[in-house]
């Protein structure tokens, strides 16, 4: 007997107690609380032959780029294909997926998955793992155009639809469709007020807008259902950066300290490179972060040889670079070198285009070569987006480059970089700041002026 699942989709596994349990650990993938691998993994003990299940909880898996899921992803990937015979169409489409991903090929999983969502644009998961994969791997158009292929098929009146709307206001957002965005993503917290992968996209929209008070106001006003989250710890991160931008140092130590959850030593690698990318943040103003970057070093130590992600590695290099681990820094460049020469998988591209690059400019500016520093970014700073994450985390490797302009002496190109990004958010303390450092190094003693005034106009506390 075979049935479907809450939105119509066919399942060849004929337990409804089964297709509801797996509906069950799914939501938790969608609303970031509870554990949808012990939950799909209980039910699979009770039901071994659950095709979709095993497929569900292999596919989850995949979206965790670290060696200590591998073997339980490939387990749960056998566990399936051992029951192809008697898996349907949809549920083998997403076997082939996984597959593919185990095998490296992380741009051909996507195409399975969006061959399944093109069948059954109903299937969430489908959807969910589409897009999640285009954030992972730096595919900014198919991030929104994935829901937009379906969007009209769904309605308010199906299990769902609120996740739908989070994910189609963040593709709508990294594609810098604002207005659009946040209106979906409003639309998604009038349904479900603590989704926070809705209340993520907003806090990507504010931020893209320089809109730091609403931004702080808006995160929060509804902290108290995301700080509960698993995404809770990106979700500080948001926080403090409309902190940062507006000069408030001091909130930012103090969400670094008591939210971002790097203490934890079961903590994923998602949440240390927040940390990492908070940090670096500051160093590149200057402040003092005292011996914070040592316990995050620890932390990303036992993953310098991984290669798994070129995402991870630069978060990594960071920490070790500034940590003073030139051992670890380079058993991570040396390895990223290894791969680089010998592996197939889709994460090489990423590590030679712009991982290696910029874990060598990290490296560079720890060791204030700011000149080499300078080419190395220039020359990949419009290809980064292949590096995976959102604008706003790659941000990063744009600021690292006008820092290092400034400190190379290089005034007319770190006025030109400050300019742009001024051109982009006009409401930053930090990158008026940065106007007024390139003026002065240009000797325009009246212009640095101004645009320290507009600095400390826009300073708050
Ligand atoms: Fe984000």
């Amino acid at each position: 007997m075979s049935l479907s699942d809450c939105r119509g989709i066919p399942v060849s596994y004929g337990n409804p107690d089964a297709i509801k349990a797996l509906e069950e650990a799914h939501l938790c993938t969608m609303t970031f609380f509870g554990d949808p691998i012990s939950m799909i993994t209980k039910t699979l003990e009770e039901h071994p032959d659950f095709v979709m299940g095993h497929c569900f909880k292999a596919a989850w898996l995949t979206q965790t780029l670290e060696t200590r899921i591998y073997r339980r992803m490939l387990s749960s990937l056998e566990a399936a294909e051992a029951l192809w015979d008697k898996a349907n169409e949809r549920e083998r489409g997403h076997i082939k997926a996984v597959r593919a991903w185990v095998d490296g090929d992380f741009f051909a999983a996507v195409q399975h998955w969006e061959a399944v969502l093109t069948r059954y644009p109903l299937d969430l998961l489908a959807l969910q793992l589409v897009h999640l994969a285009d954030v992972l791997l730096g595919d900014v158009v198919g991030q929104r155009d994935c829901v937009a292929r379906v969007f009209a098929l769904w309605d308010e009146d199906m299990p769902g639809y609120e996740f739908v709307l989070g994910f189609y206001s963040f593709g709508l957002e990294e594609n810098s469709d604002y207005l659009q965005a946040e209106e979906m993503g409003r639309l998604s917290l009038a349904i479900r007020p603590d989704n926070p992968y809705a209340v993520h996209s907003v806090s990507h929209v504010m931020e893209m807008q320089g809109r730091q008070a609403g931004g702080i106001s808006f995160m929060r006003e509804r902290a108290p259902s995301w700080s509960r989250s698993h995404f809770a710890n990106h979700l500080w991160w948001h926080l403090s950066l409309f902190h940062l931008d507006v000069g408030q140092v001091d909130r930012v130590l103090d969400i670094y300290d008591n939210n971002l959850r790097t203490q934890n030593q079961t903590a994923d690698k998602y949440e240390e490179l927040d940390a990492a990318a908070l940090l670096w943040r500051l160093k590149l103003l200057g402040v003092d972060v005292g011996d914070r970057w040592t316990s995050l070093a620890d932390k990303w130590e036992p993953s310098a040889e991984d290669t798994l992600y070129a995402f991870n590695d630069v978060h990594a290099m960071m920490t070790f670079v500034s940590d003073g681990r030139t051992e670890a820094a380079q058993r991570l460049l040396n390895a990223n070198e290894r791969y680089i020469g010998h592996a197939t998988d889709a994460n090489v591209a990423m590590s030679r285009e712009i991982g290696l690059p910029f874990c060598l400019a990290l490296q560079d500016f720890e060791q204030e070569n700011y000149g080499s520093c300078v080419d190395r970014l220039l020359a990949v700073r419009y290809m980064t987006h292949r590096l995976g994450g959102s604008h706003a985390q790659r941000d990063i490797i744009g600021w690292t480059l006008l820092e290092a302009a400034l400190r190379a002496r290089r005034f007319d190109l770190a006025l030109a970089l400050a300019n742009e990004r001024c051109a982009l958010k006009k409401t930053s303390v930090q990158n008026w700041t940065y106007v007024a450092r390139a003026h002065k190094g240009l000797g325009h003693v009246n212009r640095a002026a101004r645009a320290e005034a507009r600095a400390l106009s826009l300073t708050t506390g």
